[in-house]
């Protein structure tokens, strides 16, 4: 029987090999999407999801999450929610209510608080020498302080055909308090139907908003394209939008599968990496390469993993 989860960024690696165990063994996609997301939020060395995401520019982590069931379209959100251990749970259990689905602020921790969800402290001594560290930078550099942010999203097959989708993000470094990004937006950090496939996006929010990628991607599978052909159409179609239109385009990177766990990845930055586990193939890391006429990727080695792993545990040095 098939099965198989997809996930941006190599930091989802861990999440989706507990995830395909636990769908190997016939688990349900909800159970196994929200599992592997919680696992990338509770790691201190991602700077974009969880504890340890970088904070806004008030030094206040804020954060960003979604949930979507395939079989229902049942869909929960919380936005800029501070001070909360795992806002993917808070956002799964949303997702079963009939209204209020999408909280944000306050509101959202109020909810939290009041359902028993785990109050934790988000912001790490590491992710504050990053944001003092960038603050330095900023006083003589011509940077944005915005640049490389990695959300995780995950798009999941069970062995009973029912999908999920799900995001997790503390959005970009430096935020003005109360931005919200695309991750919980429906249809542009995330979408997924059952009988079709499902689709996450990583990269610039506001330009990923622009063309509603996910929901785009789906569409393009439920019109006969296969994963690939979707996310190559889908991408390369907004790129070049934004492009003419305002002449530069933000990072985009998607990945997808379909619900006979077929994947695909398109990404309009270098560098970009996913994870993939179905029924056929273990997890694996993948790294891609942006051509103009598309992407394409390789399995990672394992000097660029522990590249990877070393580069993101290193202690940092504050600059002053
Ligand atoms: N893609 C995540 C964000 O822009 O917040």
């Amino acid at each position: 029987m098939m099965w198989g989860i997809i996930a941006t960024w190599t930091m989802a690696y861990d999440g989706i090999k507990e995830a395909g165990e636990i769908l190997q063994a016939a688990g349900n996609a909800k159970d196994a999407l929200e599992k592997a997301i919680i696992d990338v939020e509770n790691g201190p060395y991602y700077k974009s999801v969880g504890y340890g995401g970088l904070p806004n520019k008030e030094m206040i982590v804020e954060l960003d999450a979604a949930f979507m069931d395939g079989d229902t379209f049942d869909v929960g959100a919380v936005g800029a929610i501070q001070d909360f251990a795992n806002p993917i749970s808070i956002a799964r259990a949303l997702s079963t209510k009939k209204v209020n689905n999408i909280l944000v602020g306050e509101g959202a921790a109020k909810y939290a608080a009041q359902h028993g969800f785990e109050r934790k402290t988000m912001l790490t001594e590491r992710a504050k020498i990053h944001y003092d560290n960038k603050i330095e930078q900023l006083k003589t550099e011509d940077i944005k302080p915005y640049d490389g942010h990695d959300t995780v999203g995950m798009v999941c097959l069970d062995q009973g055909n029912s999908m999920a989708a799900g995001t997790s993000t503390s959005g970009l470094f430096m935020k003005e308090p109360g931005r919200v990004g695309d991750s919980p937006i429906c249809g542009s950090g995330f979408y997924v139907d059952s009988k079709v496939g499902g689709a996450t996006a990583t990269g610039l929010g506001e330009d990923l908003m622009k063309g509603c990628i996910s929901y785009e991607i789906v569409s393009l599978m439920k019109r006969g394209m296969s994963p690939q052909e979707a996310v190559d159409k889908a991408v390369g179609d907004l790129n070049r939008e934004l492009i003419s239109r305002r002449s530069q385009a933000g990072d985009i990177s998607v990945v997808a599968m379909n619900n006979q766990g077929q994947w695909g990845v398109a990404t309009n930055i270098e560098g970009f990496s996913f994870a993939v586990a179905t029924a056929d193939q273990p997890a694996t890391v993948y790294v891609c390469e942006n051509h103009e006429d598309g992407t394409t990727y390789a399995e990672a080695t394992e000097a660029w993993l522990n590249n990877y792993y070393t580069t993101r545990k290193a202690p940092l040095k504050r600059l002053k």
